[in-house]
């Protein structure tokens, strides 16, 4: 989809000839502007108000031909309530639904009567519509329907529009990336063709990518992640790719993906039920991809290095068993007491790997544990960190992004259920807070650097009826790294950033 700003206020608008004309109505308009509005559609959408056919609420709507009104062939009055991001984002997914049923192909959308029209509303708007038109055909061509290819944002006073509609559209197309992706089945979406996707989308963007298969993972001795693989007859790649838009040696960002492009749970294996879910247990891999997807796209003047652990859990002769004691790459000992605790030990080697990066910060992103489900639901992502300064920024860039996180806490004594008779951790403790003795597990390979993980068992897809990957926290991640970009340091006690400010 091709996403626009037209810097047109309403009346303007309505002289432009499209498919449909979606208008967000806001519950209050401010009686000082009205003399601007136009008088046949603000009595068009009165006596739809007196008649009860627009009802008050965010997301309830209206529509009509446009005929008489506008030039548009249709046109949506949609309500948005105050006119936060959040209504905006509800707003639009309901419009935008409604012309995704229709077959809508090109589409305008004014944000005139926004009581305030920043960034984060035209963020919200256009992941809303890129949500809102996202249909998955890889293994299911059959549901390739019309879809909207333009879209045109409009505002009649907002200068830096542009701008920001670029930086969305960016966005979303890195939310979208991160979506394909989990969403495809294991069997197409092997590490093999993970490392594919990465190096294309590096070719793309100019950045660097190097794949590392089995024969040099065992040279860096990864012996945690190595013992993940080795019951599956996919093999392994461990994914790393490099935006350079800063000076060679800044610190970089280093983001990291569990990619278990399937968890069977190995011989600790899950019951059957939902299994098929454990496809998307690659979502952390999808979402620094789709991060990646975004910042070539934005080209901040930051280092960010992506790292991607990709293998299979699998059951078999050649399976890594529950007793088993393998040594990191950090030379740590781990005893394997339950084989399903497999992406914090594909995750520890590249916590390890990243240190040659010397990096400002890590964040580990994965969809690592079901106690983080039961503790958080689906709304916000698990956020776990060693430093109170990155936890806040992350906080603010999910607020900002509208893909929230929740602080959870790291307090010494979570961890002393990893405590092994045979080995220097075990991989799992007792079912009790079991997303934070997961973070303490990680915590133990993250050495001196301000390191951040999100568990986002709960938020990376959706189960039931409309299951399906959501893209985050694609939206969190990049706003972060656009954040790090603009400011001159993360704070806490490591190095600064050599990066200037963007303005
Ligand atoms: N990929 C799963 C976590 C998961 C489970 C995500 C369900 C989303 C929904 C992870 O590898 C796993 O199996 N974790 C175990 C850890 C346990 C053995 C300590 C879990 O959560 O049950
Ligand atoms: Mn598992
Ligand atoms: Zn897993």
């Amino acid at each position: 989809m091709d996403v626009r700003f037209a810097p047109k206020n309403l009346s303007a608008l309505l002289q432009v000839s499209t498919d449909a004309l979606v208008i967000l109505w806001p519950d209050s308009l401010p009686a000082e502007k009205a003399p601007s509005w136009p008088q046949t559609l603000m009595e068009w959408v009165l006596q739809l108000q007196n008649a009860q056919v627009f009802l008050p609420g965010v997301g309830k709507w209206a529509a009509t031909p446009g005929a008489g009104l506008a030039k548009a062939k249709q046109v949506v009055v949609v309500g948005v309530g105050g006119g936060s991001a959040k209504d905006v984002r509800k707003a639009v997914l309901a419009a935008f639904g409604v012309l995704k049923a229709a077959g809508v192909r090109a589409a305008s959308l004014s944000l005139d009567l926004l009581p305030e029209c920043g960034p984060q509303q035209i963020r919200a708007a256009c992941q809303a519509a890129w949500d809102a038109t996202y249909e998955y055909t890889h293994t299911k061509p059959t549901a390739k329907t019309r879809h909207l290819e333009k879209l045109t944002l409009a505002h009649g006073a907002q200068p830096e529009g542009v701008r920001w509609v670029a930086e969305a559209s960016a966005i979303s197309k890195g939310v979208e990336l991160a979506k394909e992706w989990a969403n495809r089945p294991a069997n197409h979406a092997t590490p093999v063709l993970l490392a594919e996707a990465a190096t294309q989308l590096a070719q793309h963007r100019n950045m660097q990518v190097e794949v590392l298969s089995h024969k040099d993972v065992a040279k860096l001795a990864m012996g945690a992640f190595l013992a993940v693989a080795q019951g599956s007859e996919q093999p392994l790649r461990f994914i790393v790719i490099r935006y350079t838009g800063a000076a060679k040696d800044a610190a970089p960002v280093v983001l990291i993906g569990k990619g278990i492009t399937f968890d069977t749970g190995g011989i600790s294996i899950k019951p059957a039920p939902e299994m098929d879910e454990m496809k998307f247990d690659m979502s952390g891999a999808a979402s620094v991809l789709g991060a990646f997807e975004a910042i070539g796209r934005i080209q901040p003047r930051l280092n960010v290095v992506g790292l991607i652990p990709a293998c299979e859990n699998m059951p078999d002769g050649r399976a890594v068993k529950p007793g088993d004691v393998v040594t990191s790459m950090s030379g740590q000992t781990i005893e394997i007491l339950n084989t399903d605790a497999e992406g914090r030990l594909v995750l520890c080697d590249a916590l390890t790997y990243a240190e040659r990066f010397k990096p400002d910060h890590i964040i580990d992103i994965a969809t690592l544990t079901g106690a983080c489900v039961i503790a958080l639901g689906h709304t916000r992502s698990g956020l776990f960190s060693n430093s109170e300064t990155l936890l806040t920024k992350l906080v603010k860039a999910g607020e900002e992004a509208q893909d929230l996180c929740w602080p959870m806490p790291l307090d010494e004594e979570y961890g002393e259920g990893l405590k092994s008779s045979f080995a220097d951790m075990a991989n799992v403790a007792g079912r009790p807070g079991g997303s934070i003795s997961a973070a303490k597990f990680l915590e133990k390979f993250a050495g001196k650097h301000r390191w951040a993980h999100l568990d986002i068992a709960g938020t990376a897809w959706r189960s039931g009826a409309a299951k399906g990957a959501t893209g985050r926290p694609v939206g969190l991640l990049v706003q972060h790294v656009l954040t790090c970009a603009n400011s001159v340091e993360v704070g806490g006690p490591s190095k600064k950033h050599k990066t200037k400010s963007a303005d």
